[in-house]
């Protein structure tokens, strides 16, 4: 048979994140040594106590369908931390997954989705699976948005912001006056702003402000987390989303129809996470923030510009005034034998940026930092 993929997924594209880093692996493949920067979750190990928890949930039974909305177990411990009721919560396996139910639960066909560049890739793309379409906004090289541009951008048919404080790829986290206004500027057009803070325990300077303290659920926020990040638990595939519930159970349906819940035993051990691994979280964030420091000084010994990310584990760096004329991280990949993501993935005006990430050891970020600096001559 020929097949012809459907119209709708005409214009979706591959991940450009996973393509970028795939080359690299076979690189490693054939036998090269190179320098991984460019990986998106944590290399911690799980901490061993939600290991545990997950062999005993098993052992105990839970090994069966769960409802479609979560285990009230794990349901009831993120509604205690979020100071909600369970009804306005909804587990999903990963909080990718929580982006597309929240958007397909909110979309007519058409209509419009502001999303702030430079923007993780996904947003867009789940954007279009769910019959929207993307509106795309630069927020420069500060990566901060400006509300007033924004509102230039809202028309009869926007719907939704997204927003993703700290951010993947610059490190910004939004300060208490970006986040009130963008909150303002949602309620005054009757947006909803779908807040994805996949990364609020990784802040290492400042304050972090959530969205819930300038927006109420039921005036259109839906605050999308998981466990992925904070926890070292990217494999597990376990997030959530908290919405009004109206929303939740329209969410509940459309998971009820595909993924029917995450696993059972996977949502039980989640609540030993939420509950016992304080210490295990803290350790993490101090490794991370020391390998940030390390960077920090590293950029700035040799003078290279770059807006200080004060969260999660990326740097997002111009590289227009040492790398011309290719694409920046295919040219480190090449001659430095580091790997990078390239700002190309991130919004069509960050081609001549990268993005490093120190999810990685600190001999190699230093030799990765090191080897880069060789190749652009600084
Ligand atoms: C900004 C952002 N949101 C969401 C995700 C997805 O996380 P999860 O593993 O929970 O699906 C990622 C993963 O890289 C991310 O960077």
């Amino acid at each position: 048979m020929n097949y012809v993929p459907p119209s709708r997924l005409a214009e979706l594209e591959e991940s450009a994140t996973l393509k970028a880093s795939e080359k690299a692996n076979q690189m490693i493949a054939s036998g090269l040594k190179v320098y991984k920067l460019d990986v998106g979750e944590p290399d911690f190990l799980t901490p061993r106590r939600i290991i545990d928890a997950a062999y005993r949930a098993m052992l105990d039974g839970y090994t069966h369908y769960a409802p479609s909305a979560g285990m009230p177990q794990l349901r009831s411990a993120i509604a205690e931390k979020y100071g909600v009721r369970m009804s306005n919560v909804l587990i999903s396996p990963g909080s990718k997954q929580a982006l597309f139910y929240a958007l397909y639960s909110i979309l007519n066909p058409g209509e419009e989705v502001l999303i702030l560049n430079p923007a993780w890739p996904s947003y867009k793309q789940i954007v279009k699976l769910a019959g929207g379409v993307p509106v795309e906004i630069d927020t420069g090289s500060g990566f901060l948005p400006d509300s007033s541009e924004l509102r230039k951008r809202i028309g009869r048919k926007t719907k939704a912001l997204i927003v993703n404080s700290p951010n993947n790829p610059t490190g910004a986290v939004y300060d208490e006056k970006t986040v009130k206004e963008l909150s303002d500027l949602a309620r005054e057009n009757n947006l909803f702003i779908i807040s994805d803070e996949i990364y609020d325990r990784l802040v290492y300077e400042g304050d972090y402000i959530s969205f819930r303290k300038h927006m109420k659920y039921e005036d259109g926020l839906i605050l999308v987390n998981g466990f992925s990040k904070a926890y070292a638990m990217t494999g597990w595939r376990l997030g959530y989303v908290i919405a009004d519930e109206k929303i939740v159970k329209e969410m509940a349906k459309i998971q009820g129809h595909t993924a029917t819940s995450p696993s059972t035993f996977v949502q039980i051990a989640a609540v030993t996470a939420l509950r016992e691994c304080e210490e295990d979280v803290r350790k993490m964030v101090s490794e991370f923030s020391e390998r940030r420091k390390i960077i920090i000084e590293m950029l700035d010994r040799k003078g290279i510009e770059y807006s200080r990310p004060r969260g999660a584990f990326y740097f997002f760096i111009d590289m227009s005034k040492y790398i011309k004329g290719v694409d920046p991280a295919e040219y480190l990949l090449e001659k430095a034998r580091v790997s990078v993501t390239s700002g190309s993935g991130f919004g069509d005006g960050y081609r001549t940026y990268i993005r490093i990430s120190y999810a990685t050891s600190r001999d190699t970020i230093i030799e990765g930092m090191n080897n880069i600096f060789a190749a652009i001559g600084v």
